[in-house]
């Protein structure tokens, strides 16, 4: 077994993940996250808020995962969010056309066969709205953009002013095409994203310094080999593109470190252009080094720019921009347009003064054609050039509107669970005993916290022992309480699924109220009263105590 089928077996059988719908066979693409592994989720996501919503101060907001086709028309996922797939005309397996090796020499890899032409396949989920399904709605494909069609009531909530970020997390879903990566690759899987909203052409962060100096390992897009480099050096030498960018890639490498994701086996390579999703200029991938599919994606931080404001700006002929001031007026010399009211009352009548107001929002570039239309109430009406006349006036200019561009940091929670099991997942050979399988994960994201045990279950241990789980769980940690089999065994049992502390109930404890607490790395034991057990966990767990502090080492 390799590491993937070794980890992957402890989850299922300890109850992180498993395959959905496993009774009826299963289909590739869905896994339930059990038990351990639904809380493990949470904690992350937890995690991901304190990072991106508390420190960051993005809001989260909570849309519908179907969309509305006018949407993912505009966002251009109808149209570009498509694999070729190619179909084996004698097994009629479907793989990835960007997935077949040469090694294949050109036949189906399962059975030989020749195979079809490539076609292009749309990965939305389809669906129809209301029972007469005549609305077409699609399962959403990335969390963002409901974030994107929202943003006039947005930017009047972040009172108008750039750059502001909104966070959401939720399901999406991507059909697919014969996914063969295990929990890998899903068709139904959890965004965490961020969608930051800059000003177009002033891409500097307010907090840049704060990060400067953090050591990133970088594999830019024309030299796809790796170099450390400060994001601060990297930002200067224009190999990241600007400063939101930068910050971004030094924030997404603090949250997954925190995680447990070793840094050393982290780097962020950035997009060649034709892997770029089709509404981004410049995306840089968090990797991360896995046995069996080696480098994988976990985060992608895109520069999406003006792309999905502007496109649903025209589609839904809805105002994207936001009022930008200078810090100082600007005097110009500008073209003002003057209609002429002696043409237009005449022409238009009670509609004139409509006219001329909608002409007067026009900008000058908009005025060049021969015929210029302007709509009124729903109609279109055309006017004549003649009937315009221009004036040159120096103005003071107190700002512009602007169409923000967009910074997206996109987290796949699902792969850093996965990531997260086989990072921390080691087989120790014990002296005298079979080996130790422990999960290291960081105590403040393990999904139990702390395990209680009477060492035997009679002499009022348990009682003893319950009396503490009862404390535990006041102060609102998951505490296990387990009394079946020989202490050794569930020592190793809460190894397995990453428990950092143990707190055992032994006969010193009916003498003098004293309980020991076992680190789950260590194995080293402490012993600490029971009036302060409480703290102690809380401290342990929180890193605010070091286990060489906590109490008497036995
Ligand atoms: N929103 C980024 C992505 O879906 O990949």
């Amino acid at each position: 077994m390799d590491k993937y089928e070794r980890v992957i077996e402890m989850a299922k059988r300890r109850g992180f993940l498993w395959q959905s719908f496993e009774i009826y066979g299963a289909t590739a693409g869905f896994w339930d996250f059990g038990p351990l592994g639904a809380i493990l989720k949470r904690r992350i996501e937890n995690l991901w808020r304190e990072f991106y919503v508390i420190n960051e101060g993005f809001y989260e907001v909570d849309g519908p995962t179907i969309g509305i086709e006018d949407v993912f028309t505009a966002s251009g996922h109808v149209r570009g969010f498509v694999d070729l797939v190619v179909e084996c005309k004698k097994c009629g397996e479907m793989f990835r056309a960007d997935h077949l090796t040469e090694k294949h020499n050109g036949g189906c890899p399962e059975c030989g066969g020749v195979l079809g032409d490539p076609y292009a396949f749309n990965l939305m989920f389809k669906t129809a709205i209301g029972p007469d399904s005549k609305r077409i709605g699609y399962l959403r494909p990335e969390t963002a953009q409901n974030i994107f069609t929202a943003f006039g009531r947005l930017v009047r909530f972040y009172r108008n002013k750039l750059p502001f970020g909104v966070a959401q997390i939720g399901k999406v879903y991507r059909n697919e095409i014969s996914p063969r990566q295990g929990v890998i690759r899903l068709r139904e899987f959890t965004q965490a994203e961020a969608e930051i909203f800059v000003h177009p052409w002033e891409k500097r962060h307010p907090r840049f310094g704060s990060v400067a100096d953090t050591v990133v390992r970088l594999y830019p897009k024309e030299k796809q080999d790796g170099i450390n480099i400060t994001v601060g050096e990297a930002v200067e030498k224009g190999i990241i593109a600007h400063q939101f960018l930068g910050y971004h890639i030094a924030l997404a490498q603090s949250f997954l470190t925190d995680v447990g994701i070793p840094l050393e086996k982290l780097r962020f390579r950035q997009h060649r252009v034709d892997e770029r999703a089709h509404y981004a200029v410049d995306c840089w991938d968090a990797e991360t080094l896995t046995d069996r599919f080696e480098w994988i994606e976990l985060v992608g931080i895109a520069d999406r720019t003006d792309y999905d404001l502007k496109s649903h700006s025209e589609h839904a002929n809805a105002d994207m921009r936001v009022f930008v001031s200078y810090d100082r007026p600007k005097t110009v010399e500008q073209l003002v347009i003057k209609p002429d009211m002696g043409v237009l009352g005449p022409k238009f009548k009670d509609m004139a003064a409509k006219v001329a107001d909608a002409l007067k929002a026009l900008s000058i570039d908009q005025l060049r054609g021969e015929e210029i239309a302007v709509k009124i109430d729903g109609k279109i009406v055309r006017i004549d050039p003649k009937w315009i006349e221009y004036e040159r006036v120096t103005e003071e200019v107190q700002g512009e509107y602007v169409v923000p561009h967009i910074i997206e940091p996109s987290y796949g929670i699902d792969r850093i669970v996965y990531a997260l099991l086989e990072h921390s997942f080691e087989e120790e050979c014990v002296e005298d005993d079979d080996a130790r399988i422990v999960l290291r994960i960081p105590p403040n994201i393990a999904p139990i916290q702390v395990a209680v045990f009477p060492l035997l279950s009679k002499d009022g241990l348990v009682e003893c022992a319950k009396r503490v789980e009862s404390l535990l769980r006041q102060n609102k940690l998951l505490v296990d309480y387990d009394e079946s089999g020989t202490i050794g065994r569930r020592y190793r049992r809460h190894d397995e699924i990453g428990t950092p502390l143990a707190v055992t109930i032994d006969h010193q404890t009916l003498d003098d109220d004293t309980v020991t607490i076992r680190d789950r790395d260590s194995m080293e034991q402490v012993r600490v009263r029971t009036d302060e057990v409480v703290e102690i966990v809380c401290g342990l767990l929180s890193g605010d105590v070091s286990f060489e502090g906590a109490g008497t080492r036995i």
